[in-house]
Order: C-alpha cells, then structure tokens, then sequence
C-alpha cells in the first residue's frame, strides 16, 4: 500500500460528479454554458457510434471565447508574458491580443483564406503562433500547427495531406543558442507542392533568407490593414485543427479536432485541475506543436482569462537554473511540466532550485509519460514544498484534453505518487481484458473509455474508416487509447505505458512503423525493427535493430551514420535512436511478426532465457539463432 498524500486547496463539491454519473450528457450540457454561444444548440449529443457530435446547431466561436469576451474586463490583463530564449521579453494584454489577431485575420482573407482552408504553421514558441492559430479560427480556418523540431520531408507530408493553402513560419527559431532556419526548412519542404499560394514569414533571428515569389513578409502584410474583423458564427462542430500524431501505421494521422466540445472540455478541465484564479499565474512547458501546447497554451488558459508565462527556449538554456529563474521571477503560482523535464531537473541537484523562492507556487502538474513515484515526491518536496497538490494528468492528443487527473478546484482527494487518481466527472473509463471485460483490482489490462466526450477527435483528417478501425475496433462502441493500466482498491488509475507499437521518447509520441519504414528506405537496408528501452531522464529511449541487404559491405560507422541523417531529415532529431545494431536477421514468428517484446528485453540487456515456449509456432532454433547473435551485437556495444 502506496503512501498517500492528503493536500489539497479546499474545494469540495462532491455534487458535481453526482450529477455527472446520473446523466453525463446533460452534465457537459451545464458546464458548456460556461462558455458564450452566438445561439444555442438544439441537441447536446448525437451519438451515432463512433462518431459524436457535440451541442448540434450550436453556433460559437474559438477565438472570440477567447479573446472579445475579455474585452471589457481584462483588456489590460497580461494574457501572455513571452520571455525569449536570449532574455528577450515581451507582454501581450488581452487588448494586444484581441488588435493583433483581428489584423492578422483581415491579412489571412486578403491571402484568400476561406471559411474551411488549411493553413500550416510552422512556428518557434512566439506570440505569433497562438496570434496566427486564433486568427484562424476567427474566421473559420482549420490550422494544423507542425512542431518546429520536425523535418521537411514530415512537413512536406503534413502540409500535403492537408491541402494548405498558405503557410505561416519565421527566418528562424532560436534553440540552444542556435538559429533554428525554419525559412528554409520550409522552401524545401514545399518545392513541389503548387497549391501552397502564400509563405508569411514572421522575423524573429533576422538571418539571411531567400524570399520567393509567393512568400510574403508577416510585417508588411500587418502594417496597412484593418485591426476590427468580426468572428465567424461557426457551427459547434466546425474543425478548429488537425494535428498530426504517431501512431501503429507508417504514416501519421490527422487527429481533427471540432469546436464547443472540445472548448467546453478545456475550459472545464482548466479550472477542476488547476483551479485557476484570475490572480494565477500559470506556466506550461509545453511546445505549441504538441496538443497539450493546443489545449492547455493556448486555448484553455486563454478561455478563462488567465496570465500565463510563454518561454521560447530549451529548459535548461543557457544553464540548469533557466526554469527556476522564469519561476521566482515572474511569481508563477501554477506549474505544468513532464516528467522527463523533472528527471532532468531532479539530476541537477536539489541547490539549483532551492537557490530560488519558488514561494509563489501554489500547484504543480504534470503530463504526456508515467511519473515515477520518486519523482513525484522529489517534485513534491523540493518545488512545491509540502504544500502543492500534484496534478498527473492523463490524456492525449485524442482526447483533446485530460481524462483521468487529481482535481483539486474541485475537490480534495488523497495523492498517490504515480498515479493519475480518478476519471474527470462526465468520462466512464475502465481496464479489461482482451475480451472487454473489466478486470478486477490490480490486475493490469487495456484502458477503454465507455461513453463519447466533449474533447474527443472528430476523426481523423480525411479518413472515417481508419478513425473508426485504430479506436473502435477492437472494443465494441469503445474508445481504444492504445494504454496499459490498472485500478486499485481505492479505485485509482494507474497508467502502465503504452500497449501498441507507440515510443514515447521524452514524452514525444513515435511510431515505430514510421522509423522503421524511414530506415528501411535507406538503399543498403533489407529490413530493421525499433523499439524502445528504459531512459532514468527520457524515459524511453529508442534502439534499432538493423538488417543490410545482401553484399553490403560499406563500414558500419558509415552506414550508422547515413540512417541518424536519414532519419533526421525524414522525421526529426527527437526519432534518432540512441543505437543501432546491425544484423544477419530478426527474430520473426511464423506469421512473419517481429517479437519486439522480446527484441526490447534483449536491448535492456536482460537474460531472455529459453524462447521456446514464448511463442507458438515459431521456427525455433533459426529465431534462438537470430537472438543469439542479437545478444552479442547489444554485449559487443556495451
Ligand atoms: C501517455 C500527450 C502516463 C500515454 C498529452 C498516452 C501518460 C500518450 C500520461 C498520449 C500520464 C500521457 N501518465 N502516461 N499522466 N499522459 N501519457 O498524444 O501513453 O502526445 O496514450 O498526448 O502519452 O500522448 P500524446
């Protein structure tokens, strides 16, 4: 029995959740009050398996609950106060924000943009990206921001199948002290794709850059043009964004994303868990190219009206006390991280923190990967000094904004370190077993969430058959999320990682399909597998296990060499493995399915002992072969 931990700030509505177990459509239909609708909706639900629609005929707008609902009471409110990597700073009130992406709509029609167009950003951590992703949704534009670490060729993918028009980036982003060329990034990614009719680049680092016919200088565009733009009346299930993510197949999906639900979602989310105040100041680390950058950066804590810190930078630039240093000096009260960074931050020692009053911290979170329970207590005692609750919430870019998470705004609970506690009022979610049926206490099986939620995707871009395949096949009218986890005798989660072929390499999701076909592509590559072993700082870390066509005799450093550069400019730096193996064959069950679970073991340096009983028709002796000599390659590296 784990110890727990009894701190929370006070609230207690225990009549909230009753409410939401009796009818949990007419629960989110309350709590979607709290937002402001141009007219109300005629049906709350229409469940029509697997696909939801939430609040139908309900007309809202994303960027006006975000921005012109504040107009009269918070037009001089700090809503972000960016600092840049290099020390830059800059505040942006609501009033700013409100001028700023009204102009900045006006310049996107100009360009031609249309109720319903794509538009891909490819933006750093600047106020120019929640800017350029509210002044999309103004006017009824789906954005589909792309993380700035990914590569040209991911872009170039991304920017394809979503058709965008125009793309908005800068020169350059600023990482580690380097120029990140984002500009050039982009002209290479988009070479051949004509239907991109514009290029808006925004000068952030001021480096050279070439400028070609279609591209167009964010400055320019802003200066002569009109800074009032009405918000579009938008049906509530109008597509806010699509975001690409990793999953089991070799191509990533387009997770769409609509436009009450998952605003009702947030907004909700954003107060129970956070229990935010109009005093608060709140930080999440989060890049904006990842959901929990979407949903708790830019949508949530702008619904409400809050103050938060946007920091440009790694975390731990120019030095070890970076975050810290944000934290004291801009007397952030509530902190939302993930464990990697905590990992990271706990390696440095307990002085660097302790040097800073960290007294302003009234919350912490975190997000994105299990935490372990000594980290959760090493964060617990040293940032939050016995006094913050944590928040370890659970969620993905699927599910638009967290499921299963402590929530102190609304209620007091006992902590468990390591464990995400229960599911928010309104979600039904459960562990079964292969079959679907619910598991008794402590037994580890699949997560599955039983009734549709106002957060949840809308499909996948341009593709209902795969949505409905990857989460609602394998349990019937049942959402999938792909998650190992058990429940307690106290009825809390625990999340156990992940159950399909998903890495989550510093709490980065990879799919090992889209390595493993990235490096298959390499002309000397007959075949590769990836998986994933345990990281103390990233949590997982990825290792390949490569075999070369026949004949090849190109040195292995070479060869190791050409697969990491091929792998950053096909996906990015964050897929690169941290070794790679070379050879003669993989270990394969009859049925030709790489015994990855096994391949992980081996790579963990863990004796794996006599396979013959693992796996059923398996041609023995060739795979105890294939493993004999994988062992040794994994030795001879060590
Ligand atoms: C994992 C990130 C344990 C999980 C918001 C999930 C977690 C995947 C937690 C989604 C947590 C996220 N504890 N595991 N608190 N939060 N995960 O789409 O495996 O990048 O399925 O969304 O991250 O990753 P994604």
């Amino acid at each position: 029995m784990s110890k727990t931990y009894d701190v929370g700030l006070g609230n207690n509505d225990s009549d909230l959740r009753k409410k939401a177990n009796s009818d949990f459509v007419s629960f989110w239909g309350k709590q979607a009050k709290n937002l402001t609708w141009f007219s109300s909706w005629s049906q709350t639900l229409d469940w029509d398996p697997p696909f939801a629609k939430w609040f139908v005929g309900g007309k809202i707008n994303a960027s006006y609950n975000a921005l012109d609902v504040h107009q009269n009471t918070k037009a001089n409110k700090p809503a972000i106060l960016w600092e840049g990597e290099n020390e830059d700073s800059r505040i942006l009130t609501y009033g700013d924000m409100f001028t700023q992406v009204q102009k900045l709509s006006n310049v996107l029609k100009s360009l031609g943009v249309q109720n319903g167009d794509r538009v891909t950003i490819y933006l750093p951590m600047i106020p120019e990206l929640p800017i350029t992703m509210l002044a999309c949704a103004r006017i009824g534009a789906i954005h589909t921001v792309v993380f700035s670490g990914f590569s040209s060729t991911s872009i170039k993918d991304r920017i394809i199948d979503s058709k965008s028009k125009i793309v908005i980036t800068a020169d350059g982003g600023y990482r580690r002290g380097k120029i990140v060329k984002l500009k050039e990034v982009i002209d290479d990614a988009i070479q051949d794709c004509d239907f991109v009719q514009h290029v808006v680049v925004v000068e952030r680092t001021k480096n050279a850059i070439l400028m070609n016919s279609r591209d167009k200088l964010w400055n320019n565009l802003m200066k002569n043009i009109s800074d009032s733009c009405d918000a579009e009346k938008l049906d509530s299930t109008h597509p806010l964004y699509i975001l690409y993510t990793s999953g089991t197949t070799g191509k990533p999906k387009g997770v769409l994303h609509g436009t009450g639900g998952y605003l009702t979602h947030l907004y909700s989310t954003f107060k129970w868990a956070f229990d935010i105040k109009d005093s608060d100041v709140f930080f999440c680390t989060a890049d904006i190219g990842w959901v929990t950058g979407h949903s708790y950066v830019v949508y949530a804590p702008l619904l409400h009206g809050a103050t938060q810190i946007m920091y440009e930078g790694a975390p731990d630039f120019p030095n070890a006390s970076r975050i810290w240093n944000i934290l004291e000096k801009y007397g952030v009260t509530i902190f939302y991280t993930t464990p990697t960074a905590l990992r990271m931050f706990m390696k440095f020692g307990d002085d660097i923190p302790n040097s800073f009053d960290l007294s302003s911290l009234r919350l912490l979170g975190t997000v994105g990967e299990p935490i372990n329970p000594e980290v959760w207590k090493w964060y617990f005692k040293t940032i939050g000094k016995e006094k913050c609750p944590i928040v370890d919430t659970w969620w993905q870019t699927e599910t638009g904004g967290m499921m299963i998470s402590p929530l102190p705004g609304l209620e007091t609970i006992p902590l468990k370190p390591g464990s995400g506690t229960r599911a928010i009022p309104g979600v039904n979610i459960a562990v079964v077993d292969d079959d679907g049926h619910e598991l008794s206490s402590n037994t580890k099986g699949y997560l599955v969430i039983r009734n549709p939620w106002p957060g949840m995707l809308l499909t996948l871009w341009n593709d209902d058959e795969k949505y409905a395949s990857v989460y609602w096949s394998k349990y019937k009218n049942c959402y999938y999320p792909g998650d190992y986890a058990l429940k307690d005798d106290d009825g809390y989660f625990w999340l156990l990682g992940r159950a399909d072929d998903v890495l989550k390499v510093a709490g980065h999701r990879i799919g090992t399909a889209e390595l493993e076909s990235c490096i298959v592509s390499h002309d000397d590559v007959a075949e590769s597998a990836v998986c994933g072993i345990p990281d103390d700082v990233k949590g997982e870390v990825i290792i390949a296990f490569v075999v070369l066509k026949h004949g090849i005799t190109k040195d292995s450093d070479i060869l190791e060499n050409e697969i990491v550069d091929k792998i950053r400019s096909n996906i990015g730096a964050i897929a690169t493995p941290k070794q790679i193996y070379f050879v003669s064959k993989l270990p394969k069950t009859r049925s030709g399915k790489i015994m990855r679970r096994l391949l992980k073991s081996i790579g963990n340096n863990e004796q794996i002992g006599d396979i013959s009983t693992l796996e059923d028709g398996t041609a023995v002796t060739e795979v105890q072969t294939a493993f004999n000599e994988i062992q040794k390659a994994v030795k001879d590296k060590l």
